[in-house]
């Protein structure tokens, strides 16, 4: 009889589950008639995503995963890697489950897969949202190609603090450029069929506000006025799900009293009445219990919390899982609330057609042709060189030639394993291109390299242990300082130019990789120091995953390249610009400050009642410090190239701009060097009345166009009301009439100005 009866079971959801959804409310009929076979336990484990732990960020709560699945107690996992292990986990879901619902199988694919792109700050300064959108469709080939369907990224958190060592998963300080990348990122990864065998399901993260973390310490506490919120921070959340993200992850931090994992706020009237977000929210890496230590009540409150706020999916903490059928018992939550987070989560399994094959995604053939394959890492190492951004080249210093004596000296010079940078879980480091690598292949038997450590990465060998985990080790030489620093001095005279490799480790930014300190570590520093010494040319490599505090290295060094980490292929790229067969268009998405004292700092800034303005540091009662003057070393959208670029004075279509007319804005761009090269012509506006106060600049658009050496373009950029709206302080999105300051131009600080009025 009982035999009978699950025989009976099977049929009804295969039936239910397996023809292709037609509209939407055949798949809300399938929903329906799987549901009302579902226990409650089975409705719960739906909401549980246990780690697989291959590669974990914390203590996980699950354990004994394969049992667990084989009784319907686990929705998805994450932190597998390979076909066959994914297919192992997939095959006790539908063939040992009572109902048989294949799992959804997630993991960090954050800027690539096996072949590996910049760290996502990186690929901002290519302000390229082709290139951007193709490198998360490539990564979306290789992570489907490999069993995965679900990809924690984009990561869209404005970031404004260099402090926060997440800084580097993000696209920068600016709303606008951010929620660009956003959609392209979004677009790359599910393209337009999310059932596709070759698309992933994109998760938007970390929902919200994450990178506001009071004093750039990961985890920290946010409070924030709605004003700002709604102006500046949250529009790249609502560009990621406007663009069809599938899912949401919510963050770790508070958000005004309440950790966003629980907010109603956040993620019911925001996310779903005002943004209407249809997807499902998943907590972040044991975001449910840690707010039992967020002190908002034990695990049994807390996981109460997070249902009735609108969290449908549980990362590891198993607090869904194991709490709500009590609270459920004792009337503190209802059914209703665990079956829309149970719908939420098989639709997104319908979405990407799981139930017609749940081994869609399982294809061993793929998984052996598809990943890193030479094209793949040919179009990473183009990718790389075009996010670097050239900082400083007195006197034409870069490119190098392609003969001589080259000294290449620095921690950083020989260190395959760190050039993915952060979130590259899936990345063969070994199998990365080092500097030393790069400079080989391209330099060939024409020139001659030399190489030497110089220092270690940092004096401290705690904290280089720190900034060295998961197996990406540095090889600390346990020699004193100047003994390594000699070594490569004596390397260095010999040499026609110096290659100086520094700056932070892989893991020196990422999560939990805050710094007070964000300088080039002291032991580098005095590596470069005399290396400046020789008096040799230096050009200085730099590693980074956050802007550095580079007061000195600006004033100090003829030649500097921000190279961030460039991915699997980072070294071939390096040296495709030091040697000038690419030249650098980069353009920073972060401003650099000069002091540390200074963060945040960052180009949309108000006023002020008493703003410095064009008036000399220090002026005593303006809005200046005593110790250092308002500038940053390199400002928001600052870059340069090899080449050089003029800027026309900007012509608008009309000095009057009624509520529903376009602007249009013109400008000729002239490559005035003797390269061809890539310019990234920005738009910034001023609203300079509002019946709130606006920031004294805000990126509106941007084109990013090449130009032969000599040659001359028009471009031509169209603003519309949207453009010029913003949220008042009734938080409602509207235009003003009044008078509108337009700047055209390469960086926010070098720019030509026009103005109009809009009626
Ligand atoms: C991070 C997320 C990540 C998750 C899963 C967490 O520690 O904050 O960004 O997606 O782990 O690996």
């Amino acid at each position: 009889m009982k035999s009978l009866l699950s025989f009976l079971i099977i049929g009804v959801v295969l039936a239910a589950c397996t023809a292709s959804p037609k509209s939407s409310t055949s798949v809300d009929k399938k929903i329906d008639s799987l549901m009302a076979l579902m226990t409650l336990e089975e409705k719960l484990g739906q909401l549980n995503l246990p780690s697989a732990g291959q590669f974990t960020t914390g203590e996980a709560a699950s354990s004994d995963i394969a049992l667990k699945i084989e009784k319907g107690l686990v929705g998805g996992l994450f932190n597998i890697k390979s076909v066959a292990a994914i297919r192992e986990m997939q095959q006790i879901a539908v063939e040992k489950s009572r109902l048989k619902i294949p799992l959804i199988f997630g993991m960090d694919v954050i800027h690539g897969y096996e072949t590996t792109f910049p760290i996502p700050l990186g690929l901002s300064c290519t302000w390229n949202m082709e290139l951007i959108e193709a490198t998360a469709r490539m990564a979306a080939q290789e992570a489907s190609a490999d069993g995965i369907n679900w990809t924690f990224s984009p990561m869209v958190d404005l970031a404004r603090d260099a402090r926060w060592g997440r800084i580097s998963e993000g696209s920068g300080e600016d709303t606008y450029l951010g929620s660009e990348i956003a959609k392209a990122m979004v677009r790359g990864y599910q393209g337009n069929d999310l059932s596709a065998s070759n698309t992933l399901m994109s998760c938007v993260k970390h929902f919200a506000l994450y990178g506001a973390a009071e004093a750039g310490l990961d985890y920290n506490t946010v409070d924030m006025s709605y004003h700002r919120m709604y102006n500046e921070y949250l529009p790249p959340y609502k560009a990621a799900l406007d663009a069809g993200a599938g899912s949401i992850m919510a963050s770790f931090n508070e958000i005004n009293g309440i950790p966003a994992t629980a907010n109603k706020w956040l993620l019911t009237d925001v996310l779903r009445n005002e943004w209407g977000f249809r997807g499902f929210v998943v907590s972040d890496y044991t975001g449910v219990m840690e707010m039992v230590e967020h002190g908002i009540g034990d695990l049994q409150e807390v996981s109460a919390k997070a249902l009735e706020a609108g969290l449908d999916m549980d990362m590891v903490s198993e607090g869904l899982l194991t709490t709500l059928e009590k609270s459920l018992k004792e009337g503190r939550i209802n059914e209703a609330q665990i079956n829309l987070a149970c719908r939420r989560i098989l639709e997104a399994k319908f979405k990407l057609g799981l139930f017609d094959d749940p081994y869609r995604y399982c294809d061993e053939n793929r998984a052996k042709t598809e990943v890193f394959t030479p094209a793949n890492r040919a179009f990473a190492r183009k990718v790389a060189a075009e996010s670097f951004v050239l900082l400083k080249n007195q006197n034409s210093l870069l490119p190098l030639k392609k003969t001589g004596t080259i000294a290449l000296i620095g921690p950083l010079a020989d260190a395959a394993n760190q050039m993915s940078g952060t979130w590259s879980v899936a990345t063969r480091h070994h199998e990365s291109v080092s500097l030393l690598k790069g400079m080989q292949n391209v330099l060939g038997s024409n020139a001659r390299i030399l190489y030497a450590k110089g220092s270690n990465l940092d004096e401290d060998a705690q904290l280089e242990a720190n900034a060295t985990p998961f197996g990406k080790t540095l090889n600390r030489d346990p020699r004193p300082a100047n003994v390594i620093r000699e070594e490569a001095l004596r390397i260095a005279r010999q040499a026609d130019v110096i290659v100086a490799a520094v700056g932070e480790s892989a893991e020196m930014n990422g999560e939990t990789a805050s710094r007070v300190d964000i300088g080039i570590p002291e032991t580098q520093r005095d590596l470069l120091k005399a290396l400046v010494a020789t008096g040799k040319p230096v050009v200085l490599v730099l590693f980074t995953g956050r802007p550095l505090i580079l007061r000195w290295e600006h004033e100090n060094l003829p030649a500097i390249l921000n190279v961030w980490f460039g991915g699997s292929e980072a070294g071939d790229a390096i040296a495709d610009v030091l040697f000038g067969d690419v030249n650098p268009s980069g353009k920073l998405t972060t401003t650099f400050p000069q002091h540390i004292g200074q963060i945040p700092i960052y180009y949309a800034r108000k006023n002020t009642g008493r703003p410095l303005g064009q008036k000399k540091w220090f002026t005593k009662f303006l809005t200046n410090y005593l110790d250092v003057s308002n500038e940053p070393v390199y400002p928001f959208g600052y870059g340069l190239s090899f080449t050089t670029f003029t800027y026309s004075e900007p012509l608008l279509d009309k000095a009057v701009m009624g509520m529903n007319e376009s602007l249009t804005i013109s400008v000729d761009v002239t490559n005035t060097g003797s390269r061809d090269g890539a310019e990234v012509v920005q738009l910034y506006i001023r609203d300079l009345v509002g019946s709130v106060t606006r920031p004294v600049k805000e990126l509106k658009a941007f084109k990013k166009i090449n130009l032969k050496a000599g040659e001359k373009q028009k471009v031509t950029f169209t603003l519309t009301k949207d453009d010029l709206s913003f949220y008042n302080a009734d938080l409602q999105f509207i235009a003003e009439p009044g008078e509108f300051h337009v700047y055209v131009g390469g960086d926010s600080q070098q720019v030509k100005q026009a103005s109009f009025t809009l009626k």
